[in-house]
């Protein structure tokens, strides 16, 4: 691939986000050579860092980030890239003076990509484009990238959608959703329909329910400003298992491109059916991790601010039994699960079929596909074989498995750099359209909705342990089980 050209400007360029995940990204990207010599990354903050200044964080806070193949000549020329301006975003109608030194910064150049990445909280989404515009920088090969989540329901995210999009086009907006880089992830639509063996058996007539777990082990010590806000259902459900959910359910795309995929993304989305009122007592779990363990509760998590009223009522850990209603998946349910400090740190995505329809042979349990997205990012198709011996058939279930580690040998790369790269080749067919991120919204509302009115507490949970009790019985009512537990 050719190198990409392009100045990067991280608007909240020295947080968390960009400290974990971008600059290591970026760091990869480079060694591999996917950055051209002039490309500058600019990480906007409130601080008053200079450049050097900032190189030195960079150097203390990332460079452990990178061990693997870390190369001092690389890093070097890593840290050349960086440069640090102070900018405010500030809704009093003056422009904050750093703006008039990111512009001398950038040149008038017009030729030159630029990407504006908003590693920031959603709020400052509309002013940052606003003031960016006034700044005299949004020129047409602009683009804007906007971090998860957007908004915090469909009327902000509505409003942060419009007051993007009356300064930048939906085709220079990126919305990020990390987990569609994962690999496992591409790999899913791969396996879906590169492959003629699974299409004709993925729906209702053969399979029995889908699981789609992300389960933490960390919890959000320092976070709570956010956290309390977001809780786990924004936080991750209306992103990321959701856009897991789409892949999953999604009718073969004509094309692989960036409309045909997202279209059937959409599709989904539209058809989910909405819970509310005493369905979300009955469909939805929320529990809240207690003292566990050698580990504290969210309330006592240390952190600058004491707990709120918001705290009390906030879930770390949420589960759902969904539905897609159309004729593929009626009558399936898709159960989301997502939590912090559970026992493991674990997506996957657990395709179980039905049973079979008569059987001869005692014991045997139902196939089932796992596709793991992390730790060890794999695929392991679970069949039922015959023990050896003479006697007695006795059915086991064996994996027959596919482990990208083992199989392609390489370093599987960070979500990041897949999709920062593509910013930068300015393809978004992995970032979601405004109309599925509101459609997402226009599901999640409800179930919000239900839950602020019940006055009550999410349900406790000890650290460690694997979720509230409930969560077990949402499964447990139909005889199911989420799948560790067997
Ligand atoms: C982020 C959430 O989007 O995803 C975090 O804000 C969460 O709360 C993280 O920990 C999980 O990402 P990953 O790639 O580690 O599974």
């Amino acid at each position: 691939a050719t190198p990409h050209d392009a100045d990067l400007v991280v608007f909240g360029g020295t947080g968390d986000l960009s400290m974990r995940k971008l600059l290591p990204a970026l760091y990869h990207c480079d060694r591999d050579g996917r950055l051209a010599p002039q490309t500058r990354i600019i990480a906007l903050s409130r601080g008053g860092l200079t450049d050097d200044d900032l190189r030195g964080k960079v150097d203390a806070e990332v460079r452990s980030a990178v061990p693997e193949g870390d190369d001092p000549e690389v890093w070097r020329r890593f840290l050349a890239r960086l440069r640090h301006v102070p900018v405010d975003v500030r809704d009093d109608g003056d422009l904050h003076e750093g703006w008039r030194d990111l512009a001398a910064l950038l040149g008038g150049n017009e030729d030159r990509d630029r990407i504006f990445y908003l590693a920031s909280p959603p709020m400052t989404f509309g002013p940052f484009c606003r003031q960016a515009q006034q700044a005299g920088l949004v020129t047409p090969r602009s683009r804007v990238v906007l971090e998860k989540p957007l908004g915090r329901d469909l009327a902000s995210a509505r409003q942060i959608n419009d007051e993007v999009g009356a300064i930048f086009a939906e085709s220079q907006i990126y919305r990020i959703d990390h987990y569609l880089g994962k690999e496992t992830v591409q790999n899913l639509l791969v396996l879906r329909f590169a492959n003629a063996f699974l299409e004709p058996i993925w729906n209702s007539l053969w399979i029995d329910h889908v699981q789609i777990s992300v389960t933490e082990t960390v919890g959000t010590p320092g976070r709570r400003g956010y956290y309390d806000q977001a809780g786990a259902l924004r936080d991750m459900v209306q992103n990321h298992l959701l856009q897991l959910l789409c892949l999953v359910a999604m009718e073969p795309p004509a094309r692989n491109d960036r409309e045909s995929i997202r279209d059937e993304k959409l599709k989904v989305l539209q058809s989910l059916r909405p819970i509310s009122g005493s369905e979300a007592d009955r469909f939805t779990v929320r529990g809240q991790y207690a003292e566990g363990p050698g580990m504290p509760g969210y309330l006592d998590e240390p952190d600058r601010s004491p707990p709120t009223d918001a705290s009390y009522r906030v879930e770390t850990f949420t589960a759902i039994r969904a539905e897609v209603k159309n004729w593929r998946w009626a009558g399936v349910p898709f159960y989301l699960r997502t939590g912090k400090r559970l026992p493991s740190r674990r997506s996957e995505i657990v395709v179980q079929f039905k049973d079979v329809p008569h059987s001869i042979f005692p014991g045997g349990s139902p196939n089932r596909l796992v596709l793991r997205l992390q730790p060890s990012e794999g695929i392991d198709l679970h069949i039922m074989a015959k023990e050896p011996g003479a006697g007695e058939v006795t059915l086991r279930p064996v994996p027959l498995g596919l482990s990208f580690a083992r199989t392609f040998g390489t370093r599987v790369p960070d979500a990041y750099e897949r999709l920062l790269m593509d910013v930068m080749g300015g393809n978004p067919t992995l970032f979601m359209r405004r109309d599925e991120v509101e459609a997402a919204w226009r599901w999640i509302d409800p179930i919000l909705a239900t839950w602020d009115s019940a006055g009550t507490p999410p349900e406790p949970y000890p650290a460690g342990s694997a979720g509230p009790p409930s969560a077990h019985e949402l499964l447990g009512r139909s005889g199911r089980a989420w799948h560790e537990e067997e």
